[in-house]
């Protein structure tokens, strides 16, 4: 069974992983760089660049030795192409290239939202992969997307994309104004489990049947609303450690709250106005904001209401990480295609997702 070895450099993080041809992950091993961009407030890119190669040769000696298995071992060899960062996805790709040709090893240059579109389907704890089915709905909901997809055999159709911020990009924006550290998005998560969104609520986008997502009109709501706090005196930024048992007064909680059901509630709509139209079978839903408490606990009652199938992916898999990206590269060798051309696979810091099957190398 054939090992491939992922390498996932698209933004800040340095991932490497090996997956086995049932899907089973052998090793996921992520280094992220969260403490240094801490107090920059987001990601630099020279910086996240610059570490990545740093980062490489201990990420990779790691995730070998988790994997219990040695480089000649290894089959195939899977690198994110895009979208990303240039300078990082630069990096990782670069880094596959040399390893696939050197070793004469199929190249597989993979889509970062193909990766996180069959996410759902890895298993924690060793476990082989759930089987894809031919035809499903994927959502995908990160730092940068917030996408509906319709994946039919190894076709991807892309059904709704944000027309602004993501939806993780949302929570970003909102912490930061807050005065949270990078990444914000978890931590104005957990902040908000304190807060009761009926006592701050925001306004959703006017009800048509339309797709599209847009999360900019509530940041902008949201922020509006931290600054309706501040000329009622009230602290809106940390007052207390934020680890610590209460950061914030109350209200900032309830707008925490208010926000993070808005935007939870937009995607379940948008979920509802595609069944209406087009029903489906099987939702698998991924990327790093499905790590949102929220979703995670309202999404089963949707698809159980709407008779769909739900995928969740598992909470390791749902931020950036390299199991994703090589058993996106899996299954294309499972499909009989023969891989990229190590020598010309090029970085592209935005690429569309459907693309024809890759050409045997030369
Ligand atoms: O998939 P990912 O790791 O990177 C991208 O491809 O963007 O997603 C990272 C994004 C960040 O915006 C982060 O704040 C957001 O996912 N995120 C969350 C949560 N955990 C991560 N957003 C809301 N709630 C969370 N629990
Ligand atoms: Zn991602």
């Amino acid at each position: 069974m054939t090992l491939v070895l992922g390498i996932e450099t698209s933004c800040d993080d340095t991932a490497a992983a090996v997956v086995d041809g049932s899907g089973r992950v052998l090793a996921s091993v992520v280094s992220s760089q969260l403490a240094q961009f801490a107090p920059y407030g987001g990601v630099v890119p020279e910086l996240a660049a610059r570490e990545q190669l740093a980062a490489w040769p201990r990420v990779f000696e790691e995730t070998l030795a988790r994997a219990g298995v040695g480089l000649e071992a290894i089959g195939a060899v899977a690198a994110t192409q895009g979208p990303g960062l240039i300078g990082s996805l630069l990096v990782g790709l670069s880094l596959g290239r040399a390893l696939a040709w050197s070793r004469r090893l199929p190249f597989f240059a993979v889509h970062h939202l193909e990766g996180h579109l069959f996410s759902p389907y890895l298993r924690e704890g060793g476990e082989p992969a759930l089987a894809v089915p031919d035809g499903f709905v994927g959502l995908v909901v990160s730092g940068g997307h917030t996408s509906i997809y319709a994946v039919s055999g190894a076709t991807i159709e892309t059904l709704a994309e944000t027309r602004d911020d993501a939806i993780g990009e949302a929570f970003d924006k909102l912490g930061k104004r807050l005065g949270l550290p990078y990444p914000q998005g978890p931590r104005v998560d957990a902040l908000a489990e304190r807060g009761e969104a009926a006592r701050s609520p925001l306004p959703r986008l006017a009800g048509t049947e339309e797709l599209f997502f847009s999360f900019s009109g509530l940041k902008t709501h949201a922020i509006g609303a931290v600054e309706k706090l501040e000329r009622a005196g009230v602290a809106t930024t940390p007052t207390a450690p934020l680890d610590g048992p209460d950061p914030f007064p109350q209200p900032v909680y309830d707008l925490f709250a208010g926000f993070r059901e808005s935007a939870v509630r937009q995607v379940l709509d948008r979920l509802t106005r595609l069944h209406r139209r087009r029903p489906f079978a099987e939702l698998a839903v991924s990327g790093g904001a499905a790590a949102n408490r929220e979703l995670r606990r309202r999404l089963p009652a949707w698809a159980h209401e709407h008779g769909v199938e739900l995928r969740l992916v598992p909470l390791v898999h749902s931020g950036d990480n390299a199991a994703m990206i090589a058993f996106a590269a899996g299954r294309r060798l499972a499909r009989g295609e023969a891989g990229d051309d190590p020598l010309a696979a090029a970085a592209a810091s935005r690429l569309p997702i459907a693309r024809p099957p890759a050409a045997a190398p030369a």
